[in-house]
């Protein structure tokens, strides 16, 4: 049974491509029922209408305030069926009404290993910083900007004469990776919190021992992501 998943984006939405690719290719067993956008005619939407999927996009700038906005929002999403959203570069900030109407089943990708460099350009921030290790992390959306429980991790080096364009390419290379890896848990219930914790059961399936060293750094994906 694959799981109905709302994917939002606001720009390129390369994140969502690697969602679609890992879909099509039967690896991720869910089915997006809706790409949304806070921004028209960004080609992250392309991409869904390429691949048949609905789309819908609505800006801010048509609603009194962020609260009416996400109301607005939540009632399009709730209407997809979608049961878990995705952001995937989505550069609007959810109010708790539309946090707390889907409790933990909200996950985002961000490029900086969390708690480190939270916030927007985490790339520059990265490249700036002098890290010698960067990368991205899928968390789970609770009320504060990019600080609920933590999901999966992958690094990547920071290399001699780095800056935010050459970090963020290897850094997004890596985003393609775990996002969908992140999500196929989730559909597939092997995710559960403790606390700040996140738990992640190993699937028989799987082809490392009974472990979850895989959440680790630089992690061993199951094969396919
Ligand atoms: C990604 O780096 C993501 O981590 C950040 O915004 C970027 C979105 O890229 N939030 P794309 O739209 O998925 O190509």
């Amino acid at each position: 049974m694959k799981k109905p998943i709302a994917v939002l984006v606001s720009g390129s939405g390369s994140n969502l491509q690697a969602v679609i690719d890992r879909i099509e290719q039967g690896v991720l067993d869910a089915e997006i029922c809706l790409v949304f956008s806070n921004k028209e005619g960004v080609y992250g939407l392309e991409r869904a209408k390429r691949h048949g999927l609905p789309t819908r996009s609505m800006v801010m700038a048509d609603f009194s305030d962020r609260t009416a906005y996400d109301r607005a929002m939540l009632e399009v999403i709730r209407g997809s069926g979608a049961e878990l959203v995705v952001l995937a570069g989505f550069m609007h900030f959810l109010s708790p009404v539309f946090v707390h109407a889907f409790e933990n089943r909200i996950l985002n990708i961000h490029p900086s290993l969390l708690p480190g460099f939270p916030g927007v350009r985490a790339q520059r921030q990265q490249a700036e910083y002098g890290v010698s290790l960067a990368g991205c992390t899928v968390h789970f959306v609770d009320e504060e900007m990019d600080n609920g429980p933590i999901i999966i991790q992958a690094a990547v080096p920071v290399l001699p004469g780095d800056d935010e364009a050459s970090l963020g390419e290897r850094i997004l290379s890596m985003e393609h990776r775990i996002l969908p890896q992140a999500i196929q848990w989730v559909v597939q219930g092997r995710v559960f919190l403790d606390g700040r914790g996140v738990v992640v059961n190993q699937d028989e399936t799987s082809d490392f021992a009974g472990n979850l060293e895989h959440r680790l750094v630089n992690p061993r994906l199951e094969r396919g992501f």
